[in-house]
């Protein structure tokens, strides 16, 4: 897949890993949907990245704003390449606390609403679009990439909702490669570390090292660029597909 010829869509496409990968995409030549809540920066960052930006408020979890939304992309732009589906929230919430305060359930339904759901039903609407693609020399014609986490392999005290949401991701990709091997669309997931992104916006100076200090090594947190970067080389290397990759500098949760 020619990465200045593409055209992506990107849900949390305002911030944090979703932006950092629009970002890479319109730089090296491409056209990106950018998908996120109305109250997001998503209108100011299409607008600084101009033209090749379009940005569609919308909420993951609603049905019906998910189908327009990646029908005014594909409609805009004349097609869709690559969807990264990267909205997500990370609730912290013990099943039982120390005052004996039960996990409020709407709390789990609500992540997994938007984290598993949300990412299946933006792709499923996704994939109708790209099979709409003139297949490449090797019958290609899209990626999809979802956004797990080390949580979902080796999720923390409090993020039973957060490691159930994120496991189904790493559940879905190798049955929707199946799935969508006869129309020539690959699906990738990425379980990243400890990111610096809109999710740390509230840890103080403390809190950040002693997240930095779970990376082995480089010692330092990730950063956008390092994801859009993993993100690029799918597009980039066809063979690649139905596969989980860790984006950790070997942090073991
Ligand atoms: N930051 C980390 O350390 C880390 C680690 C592992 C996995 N992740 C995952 O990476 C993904 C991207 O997160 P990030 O770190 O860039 O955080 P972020 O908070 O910077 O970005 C998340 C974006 O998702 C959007 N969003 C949230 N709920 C939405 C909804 N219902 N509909 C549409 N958009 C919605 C937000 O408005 C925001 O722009 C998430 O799925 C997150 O779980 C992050």
């Amino acid at each position: 897949m020619r990465i200045g010829e593409s055209v992506g869509l990107f849900t949390g496409g305002a911030s944090g890993l979703g932006a950092g990968t629009a970002r890479m995409l319109a730089e090296r030549g491409g056209r990106v949907g950018i998908l996120d809540l109305p109250s997001s920066a998503g209108e100011r960052f299409a607008a600084e990245l101009g033209e090749p930006a379009l940005f569609v408020p919308m909420d993951v979890a609603d049905e019906g704003q998910v189908e327009k939304a990646v029908a005014r992309v594909a409609e805009h732009f004349g097609r869709i390449d690559v969807c990264v589906n990267a909205a997500g929230v990370s609730p912290a919430t013990r099943v039982l606390s120390r005052k004996g305060e039960l996990h409020p359930l709407d709390v789990f339904r609500r992540t997994v609403e938007i984290n598993l759901v949300g990412t299946f039903d933006v792709l499923r609407h996704a994939v109708a679009a790209i099979a709409r693609n003139e297949p490449g020399p090797d019958g290609e014609r899209g990626l999809i990439v979802n956004v797990a986490s080390a949580a979902a392999l080796e999720g923390q005290t409090g993020q039973a909702a957060y490691a159930a949401s994120k496991g189904g991701i790493v559940a879905l990709t190798l049955p929707l490669a199946r799935d969508l091997a006869i129309w020539g669309i690959r699906v990738m997931t990425i379980c990243p570390g400890i990111m610096d992104t809109g999710m740390l916006a509230g840890a103080d100076e403390k809190r950040r090292a002693a997240l930095m200090d779970l990376h082995v090594f480089p010692k330092r947190l990730g950063r956008p660029a390092d994801f859009a970067h993993l993100v690029a080389s799918f597009m980039e290397n066809e063979l690649l597909n139905g596969e989980v990759v860790r984006l950790d500098a070997a942090t073991r949760l």
